[in-house]
């Protein structure tokens, strides 16, 4: 019977040379790593080997490998928070895990159980405790990763496969802070496509959006509007999913939009947040919540008649991303910001929400996890 990921079985080495931990100042967002990295070895013959911390540091893998050819290989992203009273907390690690286990099962590679690997990353966290740096807008982001490690050019299901999680004590995502971006919406590439796997986190996803992302920025945008068909979906912005606040001028009432999980869309743990405290926060007299399909030229008719009120970009790394201007057909749609502030009232308020979560200043059920 091949085996279980058990973390009972784990094992720790632990470096001979712990580092000291950086000023918040100078952390990026993900330049530096903590001393340690956790690893489990699967093989189908046997199943799940017993994982191990050990010092981080490279990893030794034939070049044959089916990761390296194939693009065997899926990630995860999530944060640990240090809150006031000096505990650290992983926000909600159980939809990572989650969907973890999808993008597995859709390149055939193992599924974990959630449960064991969050009591690993625990254990990881506890090993690297002094370099979760403290204070809002900082985290310790871990990044777990699985690659086929098949030894043979064949284009098959891989028989091996590597699990590890790496950890990066991080700030901004962005260099500039919470800072308004401009957009290029972007139809001549498309990010994801119907029947195929954007809705999974697999590297292979990712490689192909930088070379327009580069051109957007070679024409003045910091990030691509992903649209998608005839229709020119707006699908999501660079690595997040997308929000755009609207105003119907008649009745007055906004609505609060997104697209939906089609099998195109990134399952966003932020996004699903986002979503679960817009229910529960907004009064539904005055807001609508939608996961729709909506185009730009909605966006621009709209924008038009003054009902386009805030839009901004939702991920793990950025958190909550405003957006000021959209270049589309040769003209940029502005998208209004308060007085002096780099976002809209809703962005503001959701950024909140999420930080006074995130950072143990308020409960929301078991999102955060000791
Ligand atoms: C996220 O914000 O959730 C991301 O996936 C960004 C990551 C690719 C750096």
């Amino acid at each position: 019977m091949s085996a279980p990921l058990e973390s009972s079985k784990l094992q720790i080495r632990s470096t001979t040379k712990p580092s000291t931990p950086k000023n918040n100042e100078d952390l990026g967002f993900g330049k530096t790593f903590t001393d340690h990295m956790l690893a489990v070895e699967w093989t189908q013959e046997k199943g799940w080997g017993a994982p191990e911390i050990k010092p981080y540091g490279n990893l030794s893998l034939d070049p044959s490998c089916a990761v390296f050819h194939y693009g065997f290989e899926l990630f995860e992203g999530l944060k640990a928070y240090r809150t006031p009273d000096n505990k650290i907390t992983m926000f909600r690690p159980d939809k990572n895990m989650e969907r973890l286990n999808k993008s597995a099962a859709r390149i055939c590679l193992p599924t974990v159980d959630g449960e064991e690997v969050i009591k690993l990353m625990g254990k990881l966290i506890e090993q690297d405790k002094h370099l979760v740096p403290k204070g809002q807008g900082y985290a310790l982001y871990l990044r777990p990763t699985m690659i086929g490690t098949t030894a043979a050019l064949g284009v098959s299901a891989p028989d091996r496969a590597l699990l590890f999680v790496i950890a990066s004590p991080v700030g901004p995502y962005y260099k500039t802070g919470f800072k308004a971006v401009r957009l290029e919406a972007t139809d001549y590439a498309t990010r994801a496509w119907p029947g195929g796997c954007g809705d999974k986190k697999l590297g292979a996803n990712y490689a192909p959006c930088v070379l327009p992302q580069k051109q957007a920025a070679e024409r003045g945008y910091q990030q691509n509007l992903w649209l998608f068909g005839p229709e020119k979906y707006i699908t999501e912005v660079g690595t997040m999913n997308v929000f755009f606040v609207f105003k119907d001028a008649k009745t007055g009432k906004k609505e609060l939009v997104t697209a939906p999980l089609d099998g195109t869309i990134l399952e966003g743990v932020t996004r699903d947040s986002i979503l679960t405290l817009a229910e529960q926060n907004l009064s539904s007299d005055e807001w609508t919540i939608s996961e729709r399909y909506f185009s730009i030229k909605e966006v621009e008719e709209r924008a038009a008649k003054g009902e386009l009120v805030e839009a901004f970009g939702a991920g793990t790394a950025a958190v909550v991303s405003p957006i000021k201007e959209i270049g589309w057909n040769g003209k940029d749609i502005n998208v209004p910001l308060q007085d002096g502030k780099q976002s809209g009232p809703l962005t503001e308020t959701i950024a909140k929400w999420i930080a006074d979560i995130q950072y143990g200043n308020v409960k929301h059920g078991n999102w955060s996890r000791e």
